[in-house]
């Protein structure tokens, strides 16, 4: 299972925060998953790119519908990738009608969002793997350690903010020791390819004994 793109949480009918995700990064993990003869469902949020057909897309728009259609399907998986960028807050009162322009300065209340990949790593079961990533603009190696075991994660996936919206990218992956295994400079297909080598190798091959 992939968790791919971005997610909204709207302020109201109209407006939404969101992150700056296009999806290729899941679209291309997804790619390399096929070609190893995996089966492949990415839950995906709004994006304007097109997944391989023979993936099985699940559409969703928030945060906490992720996590649901996650949860949901993870149980049917052997492991998970988190490449999507979900919303990380959402507006503590979301208004039924459009927010009117008033003239003065409007302040939102935001909460956290649910960590998908965090919830899946807390719940896996023995066999389950998780794949997170983390993008960071600073301090990225020790950073993403940190997220690596707050997560749970099985191996974590750093990469920087030149990730975002490029049809490149430039991962390290790292190990649940936190030691980095491979650092991979290419378009998001090599890079995928490369990552999914060392997941089938490390987990996948783990679980199949
Ligand atoms: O936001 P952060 O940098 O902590 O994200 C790291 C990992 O956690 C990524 O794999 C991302 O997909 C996942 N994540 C998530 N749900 C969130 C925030 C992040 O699954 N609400």
């Amino acid at each position: 299972m992939i968790t791919s793109g971005p997610t909204r949480q709207y302020l109201d009918p109209v407006r939404y925060l969101s992150n700056a995700s296009s999806g290729r990064m899941g679209a291309a993990l997804a790619t390399a998953a096929l070609e190893l003869g995996h089966e492949v469902v990415v839950i995906s949020g709004p994006v304007q790119i097109d997944y391989p057909p023979r993936a099985h897309v699940v559409p969703v728009v928030s945060t906490d519908d992720m996590l649901e259609a996650s949860q949901e399907w993870f149980k049917k998986c052997d492991g998970a990738i988190g490449a999507a960028a979900p919303c990380d807050y959402m507006p503590r009162f979301v208004e039924s009608q459009k927010i009117a322009k008033t003239g003065a300065p409007l302040t939102l209340e935001l909460i956290e969002t649910p960590d998908v990949v965090a919830t899946l790593g807390q719940t896996k079961l023995p066999g389950q793997w998780v794949v997170g990533f983390a993008l960071e603009t600073e301090d990225r190696r020790f950073r993403a350690t940190v997220k690596l075991e707050k997560k749970h994660c099985d191996l974590i996936v750093s990469n920087g903010p030149s990730a975002i919206d490029s049809l490149d990218n430039h991962v390290e992956l790292l190990d649940a020791a936190g030691d980095v295994v491979a650092s991979v400079h290419g378009s998001k297909q090599q890079v995928a390819d490369v990552l999914l080598d060392h997941i089938q190798q490390r987990l996948i091959g783990r679980v199949s004994g």
